[in-house]
């Protein structure tokens, strides 16, 4: 087994009882609501599947260093260095999860020198455990994935999402919804983004596109690359960024309807 295929499978390992635990927490009715500055809902289950997942790994890799939405979400403590980087979203998708939808994921990234290496997205409602390796490949319950074929605007699914805080720009967020509707075939809003690019990856969508954060995407985008998708940006990192956290912006689809949708939702960019 090689290095990163022991990562892989630690990681799958760790989502797995992630999975479980929110799984038996929503069954046994032991959820507790909280919303983080009064806006972003949190529950009980988040907070116990990041301890979980954080131990793993402090217990396994003391080393390394953790980006964990729920324990440690501050991007300036993390060094993008050779030290690697574990990015965990104990749930994505903490309001499906809380109303019982089955859209959830539990995703986990590993990172070296900000290029992400290794890349597990877990749905433990719907079984399916996406993974990828960088540069072997992308699968879904160690079947390998393929993005959609899908050439035309008018024939493209796209999926996006909205902030929790309804004050940040919203009338630009409706433009672009707008905007990609008059030339798309339809939109999903799915409430998970680690999903809704996992999506894209296994070709159920054609297209994704929103600024969210690392610990949303890392992951996903491994696996979406992996898969043969397109993933980059509608508007480009400032400064040049090169790292592989950057997640403003984000857009991921096949790669022959990426350049048409960014004009789409960047129209006076060339
Ligand atoms: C959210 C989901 C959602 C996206 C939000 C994210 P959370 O993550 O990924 O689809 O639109 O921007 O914050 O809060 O459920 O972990
Ligand atoms: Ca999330
Ligand atoms: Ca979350």
């Amino acid at each position: 087994m090689s290095d990163l295929e022991s990562i892989l499978s630690f990681a799958t390992d760790i989502a797995s009882q992630a999975g479980d635990l929110i799984v038996s927490m929503r069954a046994g009715n032991q959820l507790q609501h909280d919303f983080k500055d009064g806006i972003e809902l949190v529950t009980n289950a988040d907070i116990s599947a990041d301890k979980l997942i954080s131990e793993a790994i402090r217990a396994t890799h003391p080393d390394h260093q953790i980006l964990a939405e729920e324990s440690n979400p501050d991007i300036n403590s993390i060094a993008l260095d050779d030290t690697p980087v574990w990015v965990v979203d104990p749930i994505d998708g903490t309001v499906n999860f809380a109303h019982h939808h089955q859209m959830v994921a539990v995703s986990i990234a590993y990172v070296v020198k900000g290029k992400i290496q290794v890349a597990v997205v877990y749905n433990p409602f719907l079984a399916e455990m996406f993974t990828a390796i960088r540069h072997v490949g992308a699968w879904m319950n160690d079947q390998p994935i393929q993005c959609s074929k899908t050439k035309e605007l008018n024939r493209a699914i796209f999926a996006t999402g909205f902030p929790y805080d309804k004050s940040k720009q919203l009338p630009t967020l409706i433009k672009r919804l707008h905007d990609m509707l008059t030339v798309c075939a339809d939109v999903r809003r799915l409430g998970s983004a680690a999903l809704d690019i996992c999506w894209v990856a296994i070709g159920r969508l054609d297209a994704y596109y929103e600024t969210v954060s690392p610990w949303d995407c890392a992951a996903a985008w491994l696996i979406a690359k992996e898969s043969g998708a397109k993933c980059g940006y509608f508007i480009p990192p400032e400064n040049n960024q090169r790292h592989e956290l950057h997640s403003e912006n984000l857009l991921i689809s096949t790669p022959a309807l990426f350049e048409p949708i960014k004009k789409v939702l960047k129209p006076n960019e060339d």
